[in-house]
């Protein structure tokens, strides 16, 4: 599969690149380490289940009927392995993946220059997808439908539509934020797919491969200290990894297996806790449990208290959390849990 990317359109860090932030972190957007480290195939694919047979299945019909594979949207949390699924459906489908994201398409030509270069079978994986400008939007439904691009000739009264049929093609959109697509273009989509957190033996099997692949072996001990801390995301299990190999390397240890303590010592240098919470994740509960009686406060105050944006807090900190029932979302706001208090009580 040859991947092309076509913008750098990549949305910038935030949290101030905490160690437990699922968005990508500078370094993995300047020094890619994440794109070595990405399954090729379905069969590398840790976890996931559900979603592996629905796409196993899609694929190899697809194969079969020597068609291009159903539009796919992708959406879940950052960092759950989303882009990962888009180049895996193209290695599987054997085709190229053109690789883009909704920010960089914000000229009609931007979109139209895609299209026409696509190859048949082709997969063009948007990333963002909530975010894609009104016409690029429009230009992509009688593409996603009929396959058909519909260009605006001529200006005014001489103005008219010119089509171009496009080669069968896959287009594979990502979005954390589900909600904000409009439905003409979530009606599109012939498989509409959430990722999910990951349970704690998919986890190791991610932290075991990925200290296999760079070249660290970890007790048994030390693979589940880092799978229970990363808040059930692979983009986390493998940068906890990263700093775990630094303490390793700053200690020396001679070449032996990476135990419990060693691990525990990076993760209270970037005092990350044993449930992967990290200072802003305290930091929110116990406002709401000092300031607000536990809460329900409204998200726009809580962002505005903690000095974050209330999307990031939305999208990106608060779904663990919900997971993990530390936190709950009520009409009248955000509260927290007796788990998130006894969580605390025993962190302090
Ligand atoms: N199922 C998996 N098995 C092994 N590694 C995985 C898996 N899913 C993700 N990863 C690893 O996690 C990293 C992040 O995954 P990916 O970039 O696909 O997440 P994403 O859902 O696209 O995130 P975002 O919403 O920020 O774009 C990848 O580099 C990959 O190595
Ligand atoms: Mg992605």
């Amino acid at each position: 599969m040859a991947i092309v990317s076509s913008s750098s359109g990549r949305k910038p860090p935030s949290r101030s690149e905490a160690l437990v932030d699922p968005q990508p972190a500078l370094e993995d957007v300047v020094t890619r380490p994440e794109d070595k480290l990405r399954p090729q195939c379905l069969d590398d694919y840790i976890g996931q289940t559900e979603l592996k047979q629905v796409l196993g299945i899609a694929v190899e019909a697809a194969l079969g009927r020597g068609d291009a594979l159903d539009h796919v949207l992708f959406y879940g949390p950052p960092g759950l392995g989303k882009t990962t699924m888009a180049m895996v459906l193209a290695e599987e489908m054997g085709v190229q993946c053109k690789v883009t994201s909704a920010p960089a398409l914000e000229r009609p030509r931007d979109i139209v220059g895609l299209l026409v270069n696509l190859q048949p079978r082709d997969l063009l994986f948007i990333d963002e997808i909530h975010r894609l400008s009104r016409v690029a939007e429009e230009l992509l439904y009688p593409a996603m439908e009929d396959r058909r691009l519909d260009l605006a000739v001529g200006k005014g009264t001489t103005a008219r539509t010119r089509s171009l049929d496009l080669p069968p093609f896959t287009l594979v959109g990502a979005t954390t934020r589900a909600g904000s697509l409009s439905s003409p273009l979530r009606d599109r989509f012939g498989l509409i797919q959430r990722l999910e957190f990951y349970g704690l033996d998919d986890l190791k099997a991610i932290v075991e491969r990925t200290a296999g692949l760079i070249g660290l072996t970890l007790t048994p001990e030390a693979l589940s200290s880092i799978a229970a801390s990363c808040r059930g995301t692979p983009r986390i299990a493998n940068r906890l990894l990263r700093r775990v190999r630094d303490v390793a390397s700053v200690r020396g240890g001679g070449g032996s297996a990476i135990d419990q303590a060693l691990v525990g010592e990076a993760l209270s240098l970037h005092r990350v806790d044993h449930r992967g919470l990290d200072a802003s994740d305290r930091r929110l509960l116990q406002l709401l449990i000092e300031h607000h009686g536990g809460g329900p406060v409204g998200l726009e105050t809580l962002a505005a208290a903690l000095g974050d944006d209330p999307v990031t807090l939305e999208t990106v900190v608060e779904p663990f959390l919900l997971q993990q029932g530390l936190l709950m979302r009520t009409p009248r706001g955000r509260m927290v849990t007796d788990a998130a208090r006894s969580h605390l009580a025993k962190a302090a």
